[in-house]
């Protein structure tokens, strides 16, 4: 076996996903498998069925795949459009970039508003771009909300604002892989025909479980959609899942941790959440700050409250530095994914996370700049420990106004 020994104490995995999946639901997966026929399991799926509806915020059906998000990217698209259909997609970051690709092949014509991977999309580009398509060529806009390759959350409600000014009939579909059950998230208010997402970020799950919620627009499109779909189908799933269960084998063990993660936000209260994925995000932009480092999202009201992606100074490789705090520290921090490779890294602060996971996070990351001989300041830590001081004697209604 080669690679590193045993090491001692907790390893920091702060990459932005998978996150940290915690012991409740490690123990509630711990169960031997089941009848996936039987009446067990039916009680099962009807409760994780029900009980997603809130996570996204939807009165709608959510289909489960036992798949990772990028198949839940494939099911959005090969439900709802036709060979040759013009799709409206933005170059948020990587992972827009690999959705693209992942249309082209599927025989769709992508149209990618071009974009620095500094920003969010553009609601006006959207706007400006569907009012010029009069004949209605376009089917679907289809954005990434938290585009976790650079740490930029768009503005999902303002695009949906976009799309009903240009009076455009498009499908909106919206990737929320790495924001949902951390970050505000409303399907139905902002009309979303198609959400996706996946089990291994906020829903503190293991990788292996991704979603579709499907609004009513989108369940007329999959009738008359002719892309070929066999696994992904909607109907045959919906249809089972009537009565709680699957068209095929359902990833039994997941679906146990699933309940739990539901519960566990149910029990902490989503705008709770939310609240402290912002408290914790603002911390790591004050340390990143004070340690003179630029944050690769250049407009604040974008910030992602899931993860921060640090540009390195000139002349200095994230993927050396995060090296030495994975050797030294034992942490593992996010990679520049793409054209971002070497120049930036990434802290993951979402999922089962709290103030003083963070405090080691930050420390990690100082002491890890300092070991690779990276020019910064040092005062991060305390920057951050000082806001964090401040907020967790804020009262909860305060935090909600300005989280
Ligand atoms: C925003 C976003 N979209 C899509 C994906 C791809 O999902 P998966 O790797 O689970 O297939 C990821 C993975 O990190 C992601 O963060």
């Amino acid at each position: 076996m080669g690679g590193m020994s045993q090491r001692s104490g907790r390893h920091f995995l702060q990459i932005p996903g998978p996150t940290n999946v915690p012991e409740r639901i490690l123990r509630a997966m711990d169960r031997a498998t089941m009848d996936h026929r039987g009446p067990a399991f039916g009680r099962l799926g009807r409760e994780v069925l029900t009980g997603l509806k809130e996570i996204f915020k939807t009165t709608g059906p959510v289909v489960i795949y036992p798949a990772s998000g990028t198949g839940a990217w494939e099911a959005a698209l090969v439900n709802t459009l036709s060979p040759g259909d013009r799709v409206l997609m933005a170059e948020t970051g990587q992972f827009a970039t690999l959705w693209r690709g992942l249309a082209e092949r599927l025989g769709l014509a992508v149209e990618f508003l071009p974009g620095d991977w500094r920003r969010g999309v553009d609601p006006a580009a959207v706007e400006a771009r569907l009012a010029d398509d009069r004949a209605h060529e376009i089917k679907a806009v289809c954005i990434v909300h938290n585009e976790t390759s650079t740490g930029v959350a768009s503005r999902v409600a303002d695009v949906r604002g976009a799309i009903d000014r240009a009076g455009h009939p498009a499908l909106f579909m919206v990737d929320t892989i790495s924001s949902l059950a951390s970050m505000e998230y409303r399907h139905d208010e902002w009309g979303v025909d198609v959400t996706v997402a996946g089990s291994q970020k906020g829903l503190m799950l293991p990788p292996g479980l991704s979603f579709n919620a499907i609004g009513p627009k989108a369940l007329a499109a999959a009738e008359a959609a002719r892309l070929p779909r066999s696994y992904w189908a909607w109907a045959p799933m919906l249809k089972a899942n009537e009565t709680g269960y699957f068209p095929y084998t359902p990833a039994t063990n997941l679906l146990y941790g699933l309940r739990e993660a539901i519960a566990m936000l149910t029990e902490e209260g989503l705008e709770t959440v939310f609240a402290r994925h912002a408290r914790l995000g603002e911390a790591t932009r004050r340390a990143v700050s004070a340690w003179g480092l630029e944050i690769l999202c250049a407009e604040p009201r974008e910030y992602s409250n899931s993860l921060t992606a640090v540009l390195m100074p000139e002349g200095h490789d994230a993927d050396a530095f995060r090296k030495v705090t994975l050797e030294r520290f034992n942490m593992s921090l996010g990679n520049g994914l793409g054209k971002v490779q070497g120049k930036v890294f990434r802290i993951g602060h979402l999922g089962d996370f709290n103030e003083l996971m963070l405090a080691g996070t930050l420390a990690g990351v100082e002491m890890g700049l300092a070991a690779a001989g990276v020019p910064h300041a040092r005062g991060g830590v305390q920057s951050a420990l000082d806001y964090l001081c401040d907020r967790a004697s804020a009262p909860a209604s305060r935090e909600r106004r300005t989280g």
